[in-house]
């Protein structure tokens, strides 16, 4: 059996644990980071394409904001729709800042390459990752990588590793509490070999379900329909995609979706849910471990990189302050904003699509919220602030 020493064992190479181990290098804190997939994997699965100015400051600042810098696309707002009639939300005029569109897997690689010149130790292809001594005072991660049996001591261990990693399920049992809702629908996303024909986002609320236009190059658009949960992929054709994209985001001024070559398609559920508190004993949950938000908000990786901006401050400041207090508090200075996005995230949700069966009391009331936020520089401002990202 090998045995690894280092300060803060990080489970999962996504968004969360790279950047919590790039923040902590920077701090002069050790770190050896497990994920359970190839590198390849990691690098190329297509997520979240939507960087808050808040996060986009903190890749700046860290200094893995080169490629973002070249490559990202800066949106100074977004385009709200009601069947056809486009109302723009102007960010920058109303906030001051701008988002990125720059692909999750970008990031993805670029804070891999970063941790990996930089001399960091990120394991990839671990198995039988399992967490010893939670509770103690040094903590133990086993994990099984081509064969060998290998033990990595530390004096934290931070569970970055999604919804469905091992972290929040090695909570003892009855020490979280969950909050969950899931909605009745889910997204068929594609990813298309097609120049995106708009330079903002179109979000169209329809009477045919809600529809999402986005894109993640100048080559390649990234477009979304409200489907059933129980969607089956094989019964959309690219043909069929496409007639139903164009159907719903066709706009009265005569623009449409430009079509191409569909390079990925795939269903994704929709759920909020949180689990409080983030911590027990010398466990600490981030990003998608302990919470997930419906996609609408654009607000699953940001949350994440929040998440570790503070367990980076608080894990600082017990290291080179001696001061423990900052991750006492880490749990409830996570909710502050995981409970806000989460509410941001329902919002956009509850305003956007197309619920089955609902009264048409309620359809028209959806309606003249999505006319009044179209309309009011106060409603409109509230949707800015929150889609560029609260202040850390
Ligand atoms: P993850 O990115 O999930 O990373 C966790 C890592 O841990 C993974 O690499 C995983 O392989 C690894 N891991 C898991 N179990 C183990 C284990 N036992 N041992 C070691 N490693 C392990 N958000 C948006 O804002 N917009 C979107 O369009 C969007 N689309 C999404 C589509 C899908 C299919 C999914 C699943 C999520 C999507 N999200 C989206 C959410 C966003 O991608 C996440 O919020 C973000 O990835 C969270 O980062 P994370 O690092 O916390 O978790
Ligand atoms: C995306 O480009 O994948 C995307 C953009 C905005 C969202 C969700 C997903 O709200």
């Amino acid at each position: 059996m090998g045995r690894f020493e280092t300060q803060v064992g990080i489970v999962g190479a996504g968004p969360a644990g790279l950047m919590l181990s790039h923040l902590l290098h920077l701090h002069g804190i050790s770190s050896i980071v497990l994920e359970a997939r190839s590198r390849d994997y990691c690098e190329e699965r297509i997520r979240a394409g939507v960087l808050e100015h808040t996060s986009v400051q903190m890749l700046h600042d860290s200094g893995v904001g080169d490629r973002l810098d070249r490559e990202g696309l800066r949106h100074g707002g977004i385009d709200l729709g009601l069947n056809g009639v486009l109302h723009r939300i102007p960010f920058v005029e109303l906030t001051g800042k701008y988002v990125t569109v720059y692909g999750q897997h970008e990031v993805v690689k670029d804070l891999i390459a970063r941790r990996l010149a930089d001399g960091g130790d990120v394991r990839f292809e671990c198995g039988e990752v399992s967490l010893n001594n939670i509770d103690g005072s040094r903590p133990s991660i086993s994990v099984v990588k081509k064969g060998n049996a290998d033990e990595i001591a530390c004096d934290y261990i931070a569970g970055c590793d999604g919804f469905h990693g091992i972290s929040r399920s090695s909570f003892p049992n009855g020490s979280l509490t969950f909050y969950e809702r899931t909605y009745p629908f889910a997204w068929l996303g594609i990813l298309a070999e097609a120049a995106p024909s708009r330079n903002e986002l179109v979000y169209m609320q329809h009477d045919r379900g809600f529809a999402l236009y986005s894109m993640r190059s100048p080559r390649i658009t990234r477009l979304y329909l409200q489907c059933r949960p129980d969607e089956d992929i094989g019964q959309w054709s690219d043909d069929r995609i496409w007639s139903e994209l164009v159907t719903r985001l066709s706009c009265r001024d005569g623009w449409q979706p430009t079509e191409g070559k569909i390079l990925q398609k795939g269903v994704t559920g929709m759920r909020s849910f949180v689990a409080e508190p983030l911590q027990f004993g010398r466990l600490y949950l981030a990003g998608d471990a302990a919470h997930i938000v419906p996609p609408t908000g654009a607000k699953g990786m940001n949350l994440a990189f929040a998440d570790v901006h503070y367990l980076s401050e608080a894990l600082r400041a017990f290291y080179h302050g001696n001061n423990e207090e900052p991750l006492k508090a880490y749990s409830a200075t996570c909710l502050k904003r995981i409970w806000k996005a989460q509410r941001f995230s329902w919002w956009m949700t509850s305003l956007l699509h197309r619920f089955e069966n609902e009264p048409a009391f309620d359809y028209k009331r959806q309606q003249a919220e999505l006319e009044y936020v179209a309309s009011s520089r106060a409603a409109a401002t509230s949707l800015a602030e929150n889609y560029v990202g609260l202040p850390l």
